[in-house]
């Protein structure tokens, strides 16, 4: 009897918690922009099956953006269903391009490719940079406005226009935005930091620029591996790209070709985790271990089981040891991944050290997971977890992308539920499905569409 009525109160305390969560929900969406997506996760058994890894994003964008280097058809196998690959698309159009999506694929065909007119475009992402190189080369002028994205750090573009100016371009600040003109000449150029964003541009602008462009200190990311072979399908004549020295020979025109990018690391990444957390049992299909050693090394290191097979990666158990690690440029750990991996730090007995040198202002999510419970204090560049604290429900706030994801994998092992509120949308931005994937694995995770009955 002790028992039924204990349980029964229980009910009636879940119903009523429920309840409540699901006004909360309502009324944030209710008083919200369209952009917004609210998120309510319960805590969740141990995650267990299969999951499809979706294709990079980090890969696709400048893929994208390579499609202005040529007037054929570029066409990008699988591209992911993401905001910001929908933002890249309309930035695209707008700089004269075709744009068609057939299915998965999208053709992308610059016959003339002009300078964006929409600045708000460019403010929504940061990737938007990209279009600056390849219009540039192609039509020897080109006027963009600055790129947003993710409040992690200041972002500044510098190395890109500094790379660019090397080249022969004449760079003018005019408002907001900068003006850059002159056709480009091939030669040496060091980066004064390994950036993914500034590498790419330089590769797709020394491309189709006249002689020998030298890049030296370039990004390692598979991501500009995959640029690379993309561009030479198209015929360019690009070497090293994957190593610190990429030379690129100039060609007069490069042409259209059908390309499958790799798999989003970051995304297994996040669902490598996700299974992590909630000492589950989770094949992550099509996750490629030579793009995760850092954190396949890492999660091994906290005790995680994983098997590497033909089809991705396996992974068995929880997180148990406290670790250290500090992000850096690839092959070192991935920026990234930092904030899904403090999370697995909240699961380890004692005290665990993350820390960040590649952005300046990448704790945002530590006051959203200290809400929960968490017992995380930021000093400089790092921040020390003391694991173990039991998480309990709260409301919480996405602020950047791999934040949002992170309070994600955070709520399913909180107690009782935990609302997410992403006023930005950020986690679409960059996650193809990731809720419903989770779902899949048996995560208890509703959204507000579906709350709402929309
Ligand atoms: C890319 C990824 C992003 C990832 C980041 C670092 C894409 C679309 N995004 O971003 O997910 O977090 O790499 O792995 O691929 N910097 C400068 N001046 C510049 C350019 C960069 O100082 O001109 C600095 C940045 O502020 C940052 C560091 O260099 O501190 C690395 O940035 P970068 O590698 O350029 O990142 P993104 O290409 O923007």
């Amino acid at each position: 009897m002790f028992r039924r009525l204990r349980s029964h109160n229980d009910g009636d305390r879940r119903e009523n918690q429920h309840e409540r969560s699901w006004k909360i929900c309502n009324e944030l969406v209710l008083r919200g922009d369209a952009a917004m997506a609210t998120y309510l996760i319960r805590h969740s058994p141990r995650l267990s099956g299969e999951v499809e890894v979706s294709t990079a994003k980090n890969a696709v964008l400048p893929l994208l953006a390579a499609g202005l280097l040529t007037e054929d058809p570029l066409v990008i196998k699988e591209v992911p269903r993401i905001t910001d690959v929908e933002t890249l698309l309309g930035i695209l159009r707008d700089c004269g391009a075709e744009v068609k999506r057939s299915g998965n694929d999208v053709s992308v065909c610059a016959l003339q490719p002009q300078s964006p007119s929409h600045d708000e475009h460019m403010r929504k992402l940061r990737a938007s940079i990209l279009v600056l190189g390849p219009i540039l080369t192609r039509s020897g002028s080109a006027c963009v406005g600055l790129p947003g994205g993710c409040a992690i750090g200041q972002r500044p573009i510098d190395l890109h226009l500094k790379g660019l100016q090397a080249m022969g371009a004449q760079v003018h600040p005019i408002g907001g935005r900068r003006q850059l003109s002159g056709r480009l000449t091939g030669t040496r150029i060091y980066l004064d930091l390994p950036s993914v964003g500034a590498t790419e541009n330089l590769m797709m602008a020394a491309a189709l620029a006249d002689g020998l462009t030298t890049l030296e200190n370039a990004a390692k990311e598979p991501e500009i591996v995959d640029l690379a072979n993309c561009l030479n399908r198209m015929g360019a004549c690009i070497n090293g790209a994957g190593t610190g020295t990429v030379t690129i020979m100039g060609v007069d025109r490069l042409h259209g070709t059908i390309y499958k990018p790799i798999p989003d690391r970051v995304e297994a990444g996040t669902l490598l985790c996700a299974a992590a957390v909630t000492d589950g049992s989770v094949l992550v299909r099509g996750a490629c271990p030579e793009h995760l050693r850092s954190l396949l090394f890492k999660l091994a290191e906290t005790g995680v089981g994983l098997r590497e097979t033909p089809a991705g990666i396996r992974v068995n158990g929880r997180a148990i040891s406290p670790f250290e690690v500090r992000t850096l440029a690839y092959p070192g750990f991935p920026t990234d991944m930092q904030a899904p991996m403090t999370v697995v730090a909240l699961g380890c007995h004692g005290s665990s050290i993350l820390h960040e040198t590649v952005f300046e202002n990448r704790f945002m999510h530590v006051t959203e997971l200290n809400r929960l419970g968490a017992q995380i204090r930021v000093e400089g560049g790092m921040a020390i977890v003391e694991g173990g604290a039991p998480l309990r429900g709260a409301m919480v706030r996405s602020t950047d992308l791999r934040a949002g994801a992170a309070l994600m994998l955070a709520g399913l092992i909180a107690s009782g539920e935990t609302i997410l509120n992403d006023p930005a949308g950020h986690i679409e931005r960059g996650y193809q499905d990731l809720p419903e994937k989770l779902r899949a694995l048996g995560a208890d995770i509703e959204q507000t569409e579906d709350l709402l009955g929309l």
